[in-house]
């Protein structure tokens, strides 16, 4: 940024953004719809940076989003900012105003970051700990020759009832409770909302939503690997278009079975946490993240 220019002005960002905000998820083709940023700046705050077009109209150029789980820490996501506008310290100066608000918060800023995203966290202090992988679908069948399930598998569409097993298996895994994250994605493709059980007990569920450019799965929780395939064997029965799912790097083992029903490579995250802190929860039976903007 030339040092002639004053340094730009960091605001809220409101639901007057939205469609500001799906223009900039649009620019980086990145998935968020409406229903996405809007459940976002409920459950979290954003704020964004305006600059004005070559015609001179100011309009939202940048973003950043933090999203609480619990006390401890927050989501740091959605830092967006449109091609003309890049490399002017934009992404940099909304990144550190949201670690500020963090801190104030005494909250650890945790984050999923792109390639591109990591050269801009690693100079903030972020540091890396486990990656996974986005695939995406055209259209395709169901996973080949899925491992053989656990006896007595049954798998079933979500009911309300099963909230607090979900967040028994869920909180200790992702590292805080999530539930009203997970209230707001069920409700976006209720088909794909499904759980898993043997004998009664909660083995995995599965969550699925619409998006800008594609249906996503996740997060997907099991503890055994044809657990997690019957409940994506279950989704993908009904998912005829195209579908991203963010597949954890210590699942691969279900990643041939996932290429073989068309998924593809198309982009990798990693998982950083700023400063001091350390990767929340225990990711063991995690196999698909919600997604690098939910966590
Ligand atoms: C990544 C992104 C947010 C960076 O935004 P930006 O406003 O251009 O970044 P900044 O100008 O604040 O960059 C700060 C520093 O980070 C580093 N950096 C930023 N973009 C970089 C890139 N593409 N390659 C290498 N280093 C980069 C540089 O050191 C830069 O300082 P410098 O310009 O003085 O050299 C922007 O490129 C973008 O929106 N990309 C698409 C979406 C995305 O991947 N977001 C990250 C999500 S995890």
């Amino acid at each position: 940024m030339a040092s002639t220019e004053p340094p730009p002005v960091i605001r809220p960002l409101t639901t007057a953004d939205l469609d500001a905000a799906v223009q900039l998820s649009a620019s980086a083709h990145w998935n968020q719809n409406r229903s996405d940023w809007s459940t976002m700046l409920r459950l979290g705050q954003g704020w964004g940076i305006d600059a004005a077009d070559d015609a001179g109209h100011a309009a939202l150029a940048a973003s950043v989003i933090v999203l609480p789980y619990g006390a401890h820490f927050a989501w740091t996501s959605m830092v967006l900012v449109l091609p003309a506008f890049r490399r002017r310290g934009y992404a940099q100066r909304l990144l550190r105003h949201a670690l500020a608000h963090l801190g104030s918060q005494g909250r650890a800023a945790i984050l999923d970051a792109t390639p591109a995203g990591h050269a801009v966290y690693v100079q903030e202090g972020f540091a890396d700990t486990w990656g996974f992988a986005r695939y995406r679908r055209e259209a395709g069948a169901a996973l080949p020759a899925p491992p053989a399930p656990p006896e007595g598998l049954t798998t079933r569409l979500l009911a309300d009832e099963d909230w607090p097993a979900i967040d028994a298996l869920d909180a200790p895994a992702f590292g805080a409770s999530r539930l009203p994250l997970m209230r707001a994605l069920a409700q976006r493709w209720p088909q794909a909302a499904r759980v898993a059980e043997v004998g009664g007990r909660l083995r995995g569920y599965m969550l699925g939503r619409d998006g800008r450019e594609a249906v996503q799965f996740g997060p997907l929780l099991a503890d055994d690997d044809a657990v997690a395939a019957a409940l994506l064997n279950d989704g993908l029965r009904i998912a005829t278009g195209p579908l991203y799912v963010d597949l954890l790097d210590r699942r691969r083992a279900l990643l041939s079975r996932l290429e073989a029903a068309g998924f593809a490579f198309q982009r990798p995250f990693t998982r950083m946490v700023h400063g001091t802190a350390k990767a929340p929860g225990d990711a063991t039976n995690i196999v698909l993240a919600a997604g690098p903007e939910l966590g």
